[in-house]
């Protein structure tokens, strides 16, 4: 989910699509609890009935996962140490709670969701978006900043940047780079950082990278204004009856000293080992019915993968995500 300085802009200067909808019949909340961060991102983006709090403008498609000959070097997990190619759900959407978010935008990120089928009836996710970083460290910054934008008080919102720069990050890094000239086209980042396990016992910890194989591809700022707001699922279908699209997913191993549990902040300056554990091959488009029947819990993860400890973001995103399910299943 995302949420930057310049979309703040945009906001108050436009009156985007996303009007801030004041917190009627609502006080502020103090505790960032799940409810809480829905609610907040309901005030930002709008309620829009049956739609996903955020991340609601989306491609449901299918495809497979196939391991590398040495990811069960890496960890345990069936689907790493398995043959393949393991079959997969997957989901491309843009950030935010709009339920027609431009797809020419450039500080948004992108998202890509999978399930990916292990077996016996167990599935287990990947939830990962267009930039290294997000927007907050805690769900209580992240409350803070969804109810700064909420009040469309610009005064406060600069103030709340200023007084947390972390949280200017991600708009920075997108900024900095062109628009994904296709949901195929972007590298996908884990954000969160993860311990791999294999059968030895040996652990390392790691970020995830889902990096297109023909590499990224992006727009030029000019090539960006001649294509329709929604241009991502026409290009998808176009690009997928030629052939599938295809990913690497690779393990960037972490040095000791590096943050596993602020995820605003990127891993950089050092070298370090990168490994591709598999391949994500996105062969067709999906019924998006498939897709919204459940969510994409980026703590779905089995024996041999295990998420960070003491991440605060990462502990409160399945129980957010479940109220935005169970809300979402109710006219
Ligand atoms: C406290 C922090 C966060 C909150 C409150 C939040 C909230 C949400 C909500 C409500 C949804 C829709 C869930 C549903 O209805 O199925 C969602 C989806 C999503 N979020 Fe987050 N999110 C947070 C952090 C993150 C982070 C750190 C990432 C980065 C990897 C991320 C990436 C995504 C993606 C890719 C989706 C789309 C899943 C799909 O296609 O169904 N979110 N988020």
């Amino acid at each position: 989910m995302l949420l930057s300085n310049r979309f703040v802009c945009i906001i108050l200067a436009l009156g985007f699509a996303a009007t801030p909808v004041p917190l009627i019949g609502q006080t502020a909340r103090a505790d960032a609890d799940p409810e809480a961060l829905i609610d907040a991102l309901n005030a930002v983006f709008g309620k829009h009935d049956r739609k996903r709090a955020a991340h609601t403008n989306g491609i449901c498609v299918k495809g497979a996962f196939t391991p590398s000959e040495r990811a069960g070097d890496y960890s345990k997990a069936p689907h790493l140490t398995g043959k393949g190619p393991f079959p997969l759900i997957g989901r491309f959407s843009m950030g935010g709670g709009v339920p027609d978010a431009p797809h020419t935008q450039k500080d948004n990120v992108r998202g890509l969701a999978m399930h990916i089928d292990i077996g016996k009836g167990n599935v287990t996710d990947m939830v990962l978006i267009s930039a290294p970083v997000f927007a907050a460290k805690t769900p209580e910054q992240f409350l803070s900043l969804l109810q700064t934008v909420a009040s469309k008080d610009a005064e406060k919102i600069g103030a709340f940047f200023k007084a947390n720069p972390e949280s200017t990050r991600q708009a920075a890094w997108l900024m900095a780079r062109p628009v994904p000239a296709s949901y195929a086209t972007a590298t996908y980042f884990g954000v969160h950082t993860f311990t791999l396990t294999n059968g030895d016992g040996q652990k390392k910890f790691v970020k995830w990278h889902v990096v297109p194989k023909g590499g990224d591809v992006g727009l030029s700022d000019e090539d960006v204004k001649s294509k329709a707001a929604d241009f991502y699922k026409p290009e998808l279908t176009d690009r997928l009856a030629k052939g599938p699209a295809v990913f690497d997913l690779i393990a960037v191993i972490g040095n000791d000293g590096d943050e596993q549990n602020d995820p605003t902040v990127e891993w950089t300056g050092t070298e370090r080992k990168s490994v591709v554990l598999g391949e994500i091959s996105i062969a067709a488009l999906e019924d998006n019915a498939t897709c919204d029947a459940g969510m994409f819990d980026p703590t779905n993860v089995v024996d041999g993968i295990e998420g960070p400890a003491n991440d605060p973001i990462f502990a409160i995103r399945s129980s957010a995500y479940a109220v935005s399910l169970s809300r979402r299943g109710q006219p």
